[in-house]
């Protein structure tokens, strides 16, 4: 390979942003039988066990026939008293009354015991090392009310979650500073005519990583996709970053559930229910593992990182956000996390503010920090770029931007794939991807809060499933998660989530990172011999993603010459117009990758840019 005279990408390094992986201990489940269901529980016909060994749903299962073997619980239901108390929010204190439903009880996973401790905080403007989150804890008033108890972190888990309700509370508005007080200490669950929907994953099952490197070569085997011929060529997609392809057993545990589960969830008294809602909920605690948050009751499915963040903006937004206001975002940003926070801003009459990025692809963090102020009420900001594979300083900014007393969105869409997450560790407010990046189906993806936070805001759209009681008078509203869940989901995809995330977890994400980094080192060198070739955003830590224009050459009719020659590239704007603007361009080619691209990949890409511009190679 030619050397080529132009400087190479400084310090490319793909990076770590989380610790090793926490290992919580496995616990059997306390004694509160059951499956999660509906209004009754069915006292027979176990969970399907799901042919994969290491899977959930097999322990699931194991566990659910033990329990359907313990007598079935009362179940009795109510259609709920005549008449309750009504509430008001802070706001509207003439809407209809909309109330929550208090949560008796969260089961809470170990702490992970070797999320690193950062140094002592330093003074401000130098940059200091981000709290742990103990530390942040111990230091902010949201976390200094008894709203929830760290002892609990590490204290046995209990599996039950009784979402009781027939005291509703207020809703109340919530500043973030002193967002604690709208959010009262909830009391033991009183005994309840209702049965709401209960969430009792098995926790904290170990699925330990293979340990070894990645074979890209062995892996592509995995997904059946990968052996396509288009217009008479192999297949070569590094097109990742728009969407990944689904292993085989992504798409058997797809088909399983359409052949074996296939049912309404949390509603009905029969056994393909329970399968379902068994398998609903156990991907919710796949997504709890694969982020280390504290409880499932964290974990809110959604259709994707778009939803997700329009959710943050219309419930939380537009509860917290007022004239005045200031939303931090980073040049960066993904037009799905730029586009809700404008309509909250025309909305409220808040502001937006960009932090800027320096002529790498780097955010300039002593101008990020000047935005920050007492008026910034949240700051979004991605964790990966995917226009240029930036990495961000996620963890210290949103450690800076705690410190002004502001909440903070991460967008994990272009991270999640390649790199460990632990929402802990990085001490993020909401955190949200979508399951078609990490080898998931689309259409599926989560936002991770607390739920504490969750509890506190205003469900987002009205149905059925999020609700504890309805009458034409008022409506009682579940805790979170379901509060944010209304309607029938996506069940069978939130499975396929599920499964994904415990392939990749078994893959190993270290393994992962290690290989995709000497990936992007080996096609930064190769695309670099391509004549008038220039690679946009040369970030000191990037991830799978190499984006560049050819001098002469049109990225439209680039990206169409790679098609016939069976190589799947993004080329345009990536939904990231003012970053491509940031360079003074309007699109770029975008190759991204995954742990079953191979080094051949990135050779077939480079030979056909070296043919196309007479630069030789075969
Ligand atoms: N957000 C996706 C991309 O970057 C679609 O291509």
């Amino acid at each position: 390979m030619s050397t080529p005279d132009r400087p190479l990408p400084a310090e490319l390094s793909l990076v770590s942003v989380g610790p090793a992986s926490a290992t919580q201990g496995a616990s059997p489940p306390a004694a509160s039988p059951g499956v999660g269901m509906a209004a009754t529980r069915v006292p027979s016909g176990p969970t399907l066990p799901d042919p994969d060994p290491a899977s959930l749903t097999l322990a699931i299962s194991r566990y659910a026939n033990e329990l359907f073997s313990a007598p079935p619980i009362d179940p009795t239901v109510s259609s709920g008293p005549t008449s309750a108390p009504s509430a008001t929010t802070a706001r509207e204190p003439a809407a209809p009354p909309m109330v929550d439903a208090p949560v008796a009880q969260a089961p809470t996973a170990p702490r992970a015991a070797n999320v690193p401790a950062a140094s002592p905080q330093s003074a401000p403007t130098e940059s200091p090392a981000p709290p742990s989150r103990r530390e942040y804890e111990g230091s902010n008033p949201f976390f200094a009310e008894p709203r929830f108890d760290n002892a609990a972190l590490d204290a046995p888990l209990d599996f039950r979650i009784g979402l009781f309700d027939d005291e509703p509370r207020e809703l109340g508005r919530v500043d973030a500073p002193q967002r604690a007080r709208a959010v009262p200490a909830q009391p033991e669950a009183p005994a309840s005519p209702y049965v709401a929907h209960e969430i009792n994953p098995i926790l904290a099952l170990e699925l330990p990583a293979s340990g070894g490197p990645i074979d890209g070569h062995a892996l592509k085997r995995e997904f059946p996709i990968l052996s396509e011929r288009v217009h008479g060529k192999q297949l070569v997609w590094l097109d990742n970053a728009a969407t990944t392809q689904k292993p085989r057993t992504v798409i058997e545990r797809l088909k399983t559930y359409y052949e074996r589960e296939n049912s309404n969830i949390h509603r009905a008294a029969h056994a393909l229910a329970a399968r379902a809602t068994d398998a609903y909920e156990a991907a919710r605690e796949s997504v709890r593992r694969f982020v280390n948050a504290t409880s499932v009751r964290d974990v809110v499915f959604v259709r994707g990182t778009t939803e997700g963040i329009n959710l943050v903006a219309q419930s939380w937004g537009r509860r917290n956000v007022s004239a005045g206001d200031e939303i931090v975002l980073t040049h960066l940003e993904h037009h799905a996390n730029i586009v809700p926070w404008q309509m909250l801003c025309a909305e409220t009459g808040a502001k937006l503010r960009v932090a800027p990025v320096d002529d790498r692809g780097d955010i300039i963090l002593e101008a990020y920090e000047k935005l920050l102020n007492d008026r910034t009420k949240l700051v979004a900001l991605p964790q990966v770029s995917n226009a240029l594979g930036t990495v961000t300083p996620a963890r210290e900014m949103i450690a800076m931007a705690h410190r002004r007393g502001a909440m903070v969105l991460l967008d994990g869409a272009q991270s999640v794939s390649h790199m460990r997450q632990d929402v802990q560790w990085l001490g993020c407010d909401f955190f949200v991807f979508s399951g078609h990046k990490v080898f998931a189906p689309t259409g599926i993806g989560a936002v991770v809060a607390r739920a504490e936070l969750l509890d506190s805001m205003p469900p987002w759209q009205g149905g059925g499933n999020m609700i504890v009681d309805v009458t034409f008078e008022k409506t009682v509203f579940q805790p979170a998660p379901a509060r944010f869940e209304a309607g029938t989901g996506n069940i069978a995809d939130a499975v396929g989530l599920g499964a994904a995330l415990d392939w990749l977890t078994r893959l190993g994400i270290e393994n992962v990172e290690r290989y995709e980094h000497g990936l992007l080192e080996y096609g930064t060198q190769r695309l670099l011999e391509v004549p008038g070739l220039r690679i946009i955003g040369c970030a000191r830590e990037k991830a799978g993603v190499l984006s560049f224009v050819i001098e002469g050459q049109s990225t439209h009719e680039l990206s169409t010459y790679l098609d016939k020659q069976g190589i799947a590239v993004r080329g345009g704007h990536h939904c990231a117009q003012p970053i491509l603007r940031r360079f003074g361009l309007e699109s770029t080619v975008r190759a991204s990758l995954a742990p079953y691209n191979t080094r051949e990949d990135l050779d077939a890409l480079v030979d056909a840019l070296l043919r196309r511009t007479g630069g030789g190679g075969w």
